[in-house]
């Protein structure tokens, strides 16, 4: 079975004096932690064993948002980054949790919506290859980049290329076989002090090993890394959210349509925040299925 990793450490400096003593992933985006999406994409993975991983200071407060993840219906550990030394870390930190499973990989700054990306992602295999997720951008030289041949085959991933070849910026989600951290293990740190996911990739790519998933028109994807696209993934899930009365990123919602808790354990924990639109939200949706 696959497990997930939550990454959500980082000192968020980018983004002082908002993330002087919060961090990042706890912030805003609209009317939920900014967690809240990337943990529900995960779930709609299917995916239900995972562990989160940031900082020792951050970790008590992921800690009293989501405990063992028993009213999720899954099961959440934690681990911990002593410092941003890079995304694949990750996987070194995690290795004991991966425990030789396939393992998908998420940014925590990451937010994805898009019909039918729960089924999309539950298909996506897990025999030897990684997958990776691209989405076309306006702004590309802030990402990882694929350049693709003609035949539409990965030449190569540029990390933030100066003068990027393609709109396709590689998303915070990467889906690996059981030897990732093996290979994690041969990265060496950047210029900038870091070991890279774009290397790993590469790495999977030299192997012949590495797939690619364009996430197109239909889907859309923020990362909440600057002021900037904080305000527009705010937003975003605003104008969709007022507009369809279904929200995004409601991780209980999303683990009742799982089948893994019940309209008693969703009608529990509203009855505690029921002050709250949040609250109001899941009572509604218990109560239109009565
Ligand atoms: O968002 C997708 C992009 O994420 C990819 O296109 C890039 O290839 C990839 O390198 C990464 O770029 P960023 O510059 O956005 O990475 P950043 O350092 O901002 O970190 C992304 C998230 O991961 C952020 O929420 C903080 C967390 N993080 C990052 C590092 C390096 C950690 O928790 N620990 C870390 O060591």
């Amino acid at each position: 079975m696959r497990k997930g990793i939550l990454l959500a450490g980082g000192t968020g400096s980018r983004l002082y004096p908002l993330t002087n003593n919060i961090n990042k992933h706890l912030l805003p985006i609209y009317n939920k932690p900014m967690i809240y999406y990337s943990l529900s994409v995960l779930m709609l993975a299917g995916i239900r064993e995972i562990l989160i991983i940031s900082t020792n200071e951050s970790l008590p407060k992921f800690k009293d948002h989501f405990g063992d993840g028993d009213r999720l219906g899954v099961s959440i550990s934690y681990d911990q980054q002593d410092a941003p030394n890079g995304i694949p870390e990750a996987l070194l930190i995690g290795e004991k949790f991966i425990d030789g499973s396939p393992v998908a990989l998420l940014l925590g700054d990451n937010i994805f919506f898009g019909a039918g990306l729960g089924s999309r992602l539950q298909n996506v295999h897990d025999g030897k290859n990684a997958t990776i997720f691209c989405h076309e951008v306006k702004d590309p030289h802030r990402y990882g980049v694929v350049n693709l041949r003609k035949n539409g085959t990965i030449e190569n991933i540029v990390e933030k290329p100066a003068n990027p070849q393609s709109n396709y910026a590689v998303t915070g989600l990467y889906f690996y076989p059981n030897d990732a951290p093996e290979l994690a293990r041969k990265l060496e740190p950047s210029d900038r002090g870091e070991l890279e996911i774009t290397d790993l990739n590469n790495l999977y790519l030299e192997q012949g090993r590495l797939n690619l998933e364009n996430l197109s028109r239909g889907f859309s994807w923020h990362d909440a890394g600057t002021e900037s696209a904080l305000l527009d993934a705010s937003n975003f899930v605003a104008a969709i959210e007022k507009r369809q009365s279904l929200w995004i990123g409601c991780i209980e919602e999303i683990a009742w349509i799982m089948g893994w808790i019940d309209k008693k354990q969703i009608k529990e924990y509203s009855d505690k925040i029921k002050n709250s639109t949040y609250g109001k939200y899941l009572q509604s949706l218990i109560a239109e299925n009565q």
